[in-house]
């Protein structure tokens, strides 16, 4: 099951497969919504089985269910501003990279391949009827000395999971009118450099 919200569908210049064009990053999350389980699961599923440089699978994650220590231990780290919206959300899940071997041995991809895993975790959640929000605002420092991270683990960035709530939920207007404005990108030959 997925779930496109029309008026949030990406206008593209041929179609495309309908959970790339119906994920987006919402901030209202219903707290009181059901909450199926295995789409969570699936959703590590997919992020485990994204491909990595020689297979190195350098993404790690720490997820917290709201309710638990955890969750509130994410959240806790995250910046005052998205704090406030993802506290509806059912999970938040840290995403980490692995940027060097226990031996020492870099892993010159792993931010990359962390982000693979992540877009892969998004769209599998959004497939199962989910919607996922990526935050890159949190303190760093504090989720690695609240979880023990060593040098070699980068939190990079953290993805709010839940079901989607209503915009009127939102606490202010400005949250409300970001929820609704019209989704936008750069146009396909703005990022195309070369196209022979
Ligand atoms: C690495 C990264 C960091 C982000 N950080 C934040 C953030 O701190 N707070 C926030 O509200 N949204 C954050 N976003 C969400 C983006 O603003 C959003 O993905 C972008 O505007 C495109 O919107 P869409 O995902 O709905 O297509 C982040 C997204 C990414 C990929």
């Amino acid at each position: 099951m997925s779930i496109t919200t029309p008026d949030r569908l990406a206008h593209t210049s041929v179609p495309i497969s309908e959970v790339i064009a119906g994920r987006w990053s919402p901030r209202s999350f219903d707290p009181t919504a059901a909450f199926e389980e295995t789409a969570l699961v699936a959703a590590l599923e997919a992020a485990r089985w994204a491909p990595s440089a020689s297979n190195t699978q350098p993404w790690r994650f720490i997820v917290g269910r709201r309710g638990t220590d955890t969750f509130r231990r994410i959240a806790d780290a995250l910046v005052p501003f998205n704090a406030a919206w993802a506290a509806s959300s059912h999970a938040l899940v840290v995403n980490i990279a692995e940027t060097s071997t226990a031996d020492g041995t870099p892993l010159p991809w792993a931010i990359y391949d962390l982000g693979q895993a992540a877009a892969t975790f998004n769209l599998q959640a959004h497939k199962s009827g989910l919607h996922t929000h990526p935050v890159g605002g949190f303190d760093v420092d504090a989720i690695r000395a609240s979880f023990g991270l060593d040098e070699r683990l980068v939190p990079v960035t953290v993805t709010a999971v839940g079901v989607l709530g209503s915009p009127d939920a939102l606490e202010s207007d400005m949250l409300r009118e970001r929820e609704t404005a019209p989704r936008s990108r750069k146009d396909l030959d703005e990022i195309v450099l070369v196209n022979d």
